[in-house]
């Protein structure tokens, strides 16, 4: 046979879907090495592919679509890698300042913002402001951000308080600290996606992911299109989640 078919799937139950689901956007810079281009290449396809999976999962009905865009630790990368992700972020939130009303989409950002341009924080401002008047999903981008850094800031905020002496230490509870959380607002994801074919965490939401469901494949990010979400939700379906009863 000269090719093969593509496994036709039956499409995601619209009643039971995740209210919110995460992905580690792995496997850009193999996705272009496979291809003799530089890393960047891969960077640039998997901006696509976010772009266009937002899009098929807010007309899906999800509520929370959170990505890992850029770690605490991808600062060892070399900075003209760097640079060109941060680049490819502004080019993104251009267009998402002019298109979010439109498609009715909130944007967010978990992480430690201060090391970024004026220019960047600029656009973010912007678009959080843009996130005011509309009511749709919300996608939360984690950059610069690890779940480590996220719980010890969690932790530094509630020292504060009661160091003021607005909080006694006997009321911290999992609820007033998941409060302390960038995710303060949404549930806890339902589903975490990591393609690429690692199977870790690598410091991603390690508070929030406590009872979520895994689905890991080997599918590269610039890659993972709408079928391969289908494919992630179909598997989320067939789950039982007991978390911790029977
Ligand atoms: C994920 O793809 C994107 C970021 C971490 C910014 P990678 O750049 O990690 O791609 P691989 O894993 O090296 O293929
Ligand atoms: C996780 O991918 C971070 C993002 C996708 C932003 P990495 O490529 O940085 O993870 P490791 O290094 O393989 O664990
Ligand atoms: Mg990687």
């Amino acid at each position: 046979m000269l090719f093969q078919k593509k496994k036709k799937l039956p499409a995601p139950d619209r009643a039971q879907l995740p209210r919110h689901i995460a992905v580690v956007m792995d496997g850009n810079g193999r996705w272009a090495q496979k291809r003799g281009m530089p890393r960047t290449f891969g960077h640039s396809a998997g901006s696509e592919t976010f772009q266009k999976d937002a899009e098929y999962l807010s007309d899906l009905g999800i509520e929370y679509f959170t990505v890992y865009a850029f770690s605490t630790e991808n600062w060892k990368r070399p900075p003209e890698e760097v640079q060109e992700i941060l680049r490819l972020l502004e080019k993104y939130l251009h267009k998402a300042i002019r298109e979010m009303r439109e498609k009715n989409i909130r944007l967010q950002f978990f992480g430690d913002l201060t090391p970024f341009s004026q220019e960047l924080r600029a656009l973010i401002d912007e678009t959080n402001a843009i996130s005011r008047t509309t009511t749709g999903m919300l996608v939360s981008v984690c950059l610069n951000y690890g779940g480590r850094a996220e719980l010890v800031r969690a932790a530094r905020l509630l020292a504060e308080q009661c160091v003021a002496g607005t909080l006694s230490p006997e009321d911290i509870d999992e609820r007033r600290f998941s409060g302390c959380l960038y995710s303060a607002d949404i549930p806890d994801p339902d589903l975490m996606i990591r393609p690429g074919g690692e199977v870790r965490l690598s410091n991603f939401l390690l508070w929030q992911n406590a009872y979520t469901e895994f689905y890991f494949s080997d599918v590269l990010w610039p890659d993972f299109d709408q079928r391969q979400m289908d494919a992630a939700i179909l598997a989320y379906q067939q789950r039982k989640r007991r978390f911790g009863g029977i």
